[in-house]
Parts: C-alpha cells; sequence; structure tokens
C-alpha cells in the first residue's frame, strides 16, 4: 500500500522467467494487450525509462510516470521521476485526483525488481512457451501469494503461445 493505494504490478512471463528481448516483447500476444489496457485505464502507471521507449507511442487515458536516473530526461511532456518514492508520490497524487485506488507497475525487468517489496497484486499473464530473451522476471516465492483469479486461453490467429490470466495478492500474514 502506498498512501492508501493498492500496489500492483503487471506483466507477462515466459515459462522460463522471460519478460523481454532486445528492446521489446518477444510475442505478439493481442488477448493480453486486451487484459493490460482493462486493468490499467484510468489508473497511474510507472515504468522505467526503457520501457517508456519501447512503447508504440502514449497509451490513451492512463497517465505515465518514467523512471530514470537522468534528471534532465525529457518524457514528452509525461512526468518524470528519479527516485522510487517520487514516482509514488507522482503517482497517488494522480489516483486522487482521479477517484482509483491502484497504481500500476508495468515494467520493465528492473523497475519489477526495484519495487518488489512494495507490490500488493500482481496482474500475471503465464506465456505457455520457453523462448530466448535478455529481461527476466522472478520466479515469485509462490507460497507468499494467493490466487484469486485465473483464465486460461489458446494459441490462436493473433496469439502465437497458449497462455493464462492469474491474479496473486500478497497475503498478510
Ligand atoms: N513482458 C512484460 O510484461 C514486459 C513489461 C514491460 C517491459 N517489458 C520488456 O522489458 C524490457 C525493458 O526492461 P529493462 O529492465 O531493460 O528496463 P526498464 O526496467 O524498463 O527501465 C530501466 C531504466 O529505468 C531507470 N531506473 C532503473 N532503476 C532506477 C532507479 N532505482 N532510480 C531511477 N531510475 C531507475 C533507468 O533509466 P535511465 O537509464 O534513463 O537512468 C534504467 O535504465 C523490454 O524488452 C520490454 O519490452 C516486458
Amino acid at each position: 500500500m502506498f498512501k492508501g493505494n493498492i500496489v500492483s504490478a503487471i506483466l507477462a512471463v515466459s515459462e522460463n522467467n522471460v519478460i523481454g528481448s532486445d528492446g521489446d516483447l518477444p510475442w505478439r500476444l493481442s488477448n493480453d494487450l486486451k487484459w493490460f489496457k482493462k486493468n490499467t485505464l484510468n489508473k497511474p502507471m510507472i515504468m522505467g525509462r526503457k520501457t517508456f521507449q519501447s512503447l508504440p507511442g502514449i497509451l490513451p487515458n492512463r497517465t505515465h510516470i518514467i523512471l530514470t536516473r537522468d534528471p534532465s530526461f525529457q518524457g514528452e511532456g509525461n512526468p518524470v521521476a528519479t527516485t522510487m518514492e517520487q514516482a509514488l508520490e507522482i503517482a497517488a497524487k494522480d489516483a486522487n485526483e482521479k477517484s482509483v485506488s491502484e497504481i500500476m507497475i508495468i515494467g520493465g525487468g528492473e523497475i519489477y525488481k526495484l519495487f518488489a517489496d512494495q507490490i500488493d497484486r500482481y496482474y500475471l499473464t503465464r506465456v505457455h512457451t520457453e523462448l530466448d530473451g535478455d529481461t527476466f522476471f522472478g520466479p515469485l516465492a509462490e507460497a507468499s501469494w494467493r490466487e484469486t483469479f485465473q483464465e486460461v486461453h489458446r494459441t490462436s490467429e493473433r496469439d502465437d503461445f497458449p497462455h493464462t490470466f492469474r491474479i496473486l495478492e500478497r497475503k498478510t500474514e
């Protein structure tokens, strides 16, 4: 929790813990993009500078908060933070203004690690394949998390691999 807000991370990860390759996602999963949109809409999103630069463009109706160590970084009009605490402060203010109560951490690898102790909830898409990559996540200590949602999807014309949407809540005791 940060100032009354749930702090959530959203990510897609292969069976061998890959989340990225060469500055991009290593798969094409149209279904996962819809899941991402549904779960981030109207909420502040915190991301690393590299993930920001990997986006195809600004995603509508979501504040993009960019984390960088470079205080002169120009974020194309989006808020820029140089520490985790500053990013959370900006996000909490945005959440309050929009009357939402969830802050979304959207990657990439460095940022998921940096925020690991702050995360209350994961929206975790498990991509059922093993592939090469250069950016990794986890593995999560499953015993510390309670699954509250699971939905299995097959490969389709627009989805390269079978995948499972999961929501995991941090166990409190
Ligand atoms: N599968 C998924 O769900 C998913 C989601 C998001 C991203 N990705 C993938 O992940 C990859 C990018 O991840 P990444 O780990 O290379 O980069 P990243 O986490 O997106 O960004 C790293 C940058 O964040 C800034 N940063 C890191 N720690 C910081 C700190 N303590 N304080 C201030 N700034 C800090 C630095 O920016 P400066 O260098 O500017 O200082 C650093 O270079 C891409 O391949 C992307 O496609 C996958």
